[in-house]
């Protein structure tokens, strides 16, 4: 059984790294080391002490933003995004937090992992991201806490 571990962290170029591997459109190194505002987290997941992936959090008042999540391609599929996210709901559920997400709309993987987590649809921002055709539409998602 592999050994599987959560914790808190800071950017660092590691999870620079698996942010260039997991997303088409990575934040650029500017956005990624910025300092952290207020409230923000950085989770990491580790498979045998191997940084497998890693999410950024942040909470203001009675609000958290999941800001970005990512797993490493090669350890994609195998429920570490569910057990990270996993850790951050426990985290919302003692700040009795409602949290807030967007995703791309073709991003059919995570919204699957998010409306599994217990997430709902509640709007959609056009035109937000870029993409490969030009523009994607955002979804917002909301899960109220526990
Ligand atoms: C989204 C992401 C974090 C999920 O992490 P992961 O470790 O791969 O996910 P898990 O293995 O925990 O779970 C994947 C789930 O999606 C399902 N899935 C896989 N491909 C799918 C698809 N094309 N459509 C719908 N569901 C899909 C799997 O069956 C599994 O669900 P199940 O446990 O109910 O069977 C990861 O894929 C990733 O880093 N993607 C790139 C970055 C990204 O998109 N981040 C989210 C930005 S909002």
């Amino acid at each position: 059984m592999p050994k599987i571990d959560v914790y808190h962290t800071q950017p660092s170029a590691a999870l620079f790294d698996i942010e260039h591997k997991a997303h088409a459109y990575p934040w650029s190194e500017v956005v990624f080391f910025q300092p952290s505002g207020p409230g923000t987290l950085w989770w990491a997941v580790s498979v045998d002490d191997r940084i497998a992936g890693f999410a950024n959090t942040q909470l203001i008042a009675d609000e958290v933003t999941l800001h970005n999540i990512a797993i490493d391609p090669s350890y994609q599929g195998q429920g570490l995004g569910q057990h990270l996210l996993q850790h951050i709901l426990n985290y919302v559920d003692e700040h009795q937090a409602l949290m807030f997400l967007e995703v791309r709309e073709s991003n059919a993987t995570a919204i699957h992992v998010y409306q599994r987590a217990g997430f709902s649809l509640v709007g959609r921002r056009p035109h937000y991201y870029a993409s490969d055709s030009g523009r994607e539409d955002a979804l917002v998602m909301r899960r109220e806490s526990k």
